[in-house]
């Protein structure tokens, strides 16, 4: 997930500008190590994690030449340079970014235990179940694309990790539509009930329609505009992501506002000012949510060439992803939905 990032591609422009890959040095570096390794009939073989990663002969050479040159950069206190756009990491059994690929997995657990919890603890019946359950399953499929990207980035990964990732924000804004402008469908029982004490209550008629065909269609135009052009738009990828994710946030946080400058009805069938008590930790919680995204905008060379700004991202929305599953529970066993679990 990337939004909130606009900045970072300023930043990232800026350095790219005088990235490492373009020095005479690691240029004569990779062409000697080429020679010496990759040539036959001098091919050394590589080993069988960097196999099963699809290194390649020439791969390992420019992965090696970044490592030599950083350590002597940093020897001699110089500044650490970007390499095709990215920091030097070491890698792990093959794996580019490990410390990016662990907290991906962490996310990963974070979602598949939130989505356990999910089919355990909100009633059937309640009409936003199915949506937040298809919610945890986009972001158990983000997370594992991610987790595969930063594990070997191409083209072809790094896809699947934006698009996983755009569909996951994009379906978390679709809920909140449908959560917080109650246009999930009610059941028969409701309708009956509530037909003159809940003025508001929607039967999932046309808005709910027409939002959900609104939605499949600005996610196809995303895909479809990022996949036809001959080069990938990051600056207008990230900006999608950050008005999506954005406004995600806003929604949740006008519903966090307190009692008396109430913006919505909250809950079903109550008055605009009603608000449970935890509907204060929302606000936190989205709060978190704002600054965890700002870890993107900082970008510095990797700790140790492990640990840089992106990873540290991916480590801080695990336990945001957590607290998020436990609020939409508590948002879901509400009292106000009692008359939606027929
Ligand atoms: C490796 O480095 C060479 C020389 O700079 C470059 O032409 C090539 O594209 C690099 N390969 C990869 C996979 O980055």
């Amino acid at each position: 997930m990337r939004p909130c990032a606009l900045l970072l591609v300023a930043l990232a422009g800026a350095v790219y500008a005088s990235s490492g890959d373009r020095s005479p040095e690691f240029h004569g570096c990779v062409s000697r190590c080429r020679q010496r390794q990759c040539t036959p009939p001098n091919v050394i073989p590589l080993s069988l994690p960097l196999r099963l990663t699809h290194w390649t002969c020439e791969d390992n050479c420019n992965y090696s030449c970044m490592h030599d040159i950083t350590s002597r950069d940093k020897r001699l206190g110089d500044r650490v340079h970007q390499y095709f756009g990215k920091w030097p990491f070491w890698r792990l059994f093959g794996i580019q970014e490990p410390a990016s690929v662990a907290f991906s997995l962490l996310n990963f657990w974070a979602h598949w235990r939130g989505l356990e919890r999910m089919r355990r603890e909100i009633p059937d019946g309640h009409p936003m179940k199915k949506y937040y359950i298809v919610w945890a399953f986009t972001g158990l499929n983000a997370w594992i694309w991610s987790a595969v990207f930063h594990t070997r980035d191409w083209p072809i990964t790094e896809k699947l990790d934006y698009f996983s990732a755009a569909l996951t924000i994009f379906y978390a804004l679709y809920y909140t539509v449908v959560r917080l402008f109650h246009l999930y469908p009610s059941s028969r029982r409701t309708r009956l009930t509530l037909a003159n004490s809940s003025p508001g209550a929607n039967n999932g008629g046309p808005t709910l329609r027409i939002w959900s065909l609104l939605c499949i269609l600005v996610y196809l135009c995303h895909v479809s505009y990022l996949t036809l052009l001959p080069r990938f738009d990051y600056f207008y990828n990230i900006v999608f992501n950050a008005v999506v994710g954005l406004t995600h946030n806003a929604l949740w946080a006008l519903y966090a506002l307190p009692a008396s400058v109430s913006v919505f009805r909250r809950f079903p069938g109550r008055p605009k000012a009603y608000r449970p008590a935890f509907v204060t930790k929302t606000g936190v919680i989205v709060a978190c949510m704002t600054a965890a995204s700002a870890l993107e905008l900082f970008d510095f060379a990797p700790l140790l060439r492990v640990i840089d700004a992106h990873s540290l991202w991916h480590l801080a929305t695990a336990p945001i992803a957590v607290a998020w599953y436990t609020f939409l529970i508590q948002d879901a066993r509400e009292d106000s939905w009692r008359a939606y679990l027929g």
